[in-house]
């Protein structure tokens, strides 16, 4: 199903994968390479997995069956059911993919837990306490209103294998329909909130973009090891290959539109909030 591989073949954009133009990974050869590319394939498909499961159903099944304040007419009820198929659709095929590339490639699998998971609860037990209960959607907002490089390049990408493509083609397509309607939850979400809740909620938001976006830089680490680096390369790799500034730069350039759109509703209006979307360096692409 997954089809020979010609030459060129690689399972994941080694220009999306800043540690392969490293000299110490360089210094592993082409089979040393692959074997980081296909262990990144393996981190989206079980990141794509675990957000979905985690991050994106218990949501889109609670706005489903109105288990909230927002007020969504009956139609967007209706949608939440259709995206809550798509969702679990694409964490089947996710998860199905890996299996295939693993049975293909004779790469190991080697899965932990996604980091945006620790993360998240790290967030939920420093929030105030009347945060935690939309911490979900909130959370969820945010990935559904942001196109991740991946999404974007991947389907285009010829060099991967065309099962690879074609799923990330049809997550895309979906997700671009899921980005329309969580706009408009947001819009409904946003005015739901009491201006207390609305300050307070607002410096969190650059903190739950970075969960989302920010390499999974433990499990990066765990693929450098198991290409053959020792600990100290394997951090040496990390600290020149993902430095803070570029992976800002590039958290912003993926983030633009959910800022906008949060800029849209208001949210950027309280003076904290602003300062923290600064501080994190989300404000460079708004005309504020
Ligand atoms: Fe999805
Ligand atoms: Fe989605």
């Amino acid at each position: 199903m997954l089809g020979r591989a010609p030459e060129e073949q690689v399972y994941f954009p080694p220009e999306l994968v800043p540690a392969v133009s490293h000299p110490l990974v360089r210094e592993l050869g082409p089979e040393g390479v692959r074997h980081i590319l296909v262990q990144r394939l393996y981190q989206y498909l079980h990141f794509t997995t675990e957000l979905e499961s985690v991050a994106v159903l218990p949501v889109t099944l609670s706005l489903s069956r109105g288990q909230d304040d927002l007020r969504l007419a009956p139609a967007m009820r209706q949608d939440a059911f259709k995206i809550t198929t798509d969702e679990a659709w694409h964490a089947q095929f996710s998860h199905d993919l890996m299996a295939q590339v693993a049975a293909e490639t004779g790469v190991p699998l080697q899965l932990g837990e996604s980091s945006f998971i620790r993360r998240l609860e790290g967030i939920r037990a420093d929030m105030e306490a009347d945060l935690r209960a939309i911490q979900s959607l909130v959370f969820c907002i945010v990935s559904e209103t942001l196109i991740s490089a991946i999404l974007s390049d991947l389907p285009q990408d010829r060099r991967l294998p065309r099962a690879v493509r074609e799923l990330v083609r049809d997550h895309s397509e979906d997700e671009g329909k899921h980005h329309a309607y969580f706009r408009s939850v947001l819009s409904h979400f946003w005015h739901s909130l009491s201006a207390g809740q609305r300050r307070q909620l607002g410096p969190w938001l650059p903190e739950l973009v970075f969960t989302f976006l920010e390499p999974d830089y433990r499990a990066i680490a765990g693929s450098l090891l198991a290409a053959g680096l020792t600990g100290a390369q394997a951090e040496a790799v990390l600290a020149e290959s993902y430095p803070a500034a570029s992976v800002r730069a590039s958290v912003a350039e993926a983030s633009r539109t959910t800022v906008r759109y949060f800029a849209e509703v208001g949210a950027l209006d309280d003076p904290g909030t602003l300062e923290a979307f600064h501080a994190a360096g989300l404000t460079a692409g708004l005309a504020l």
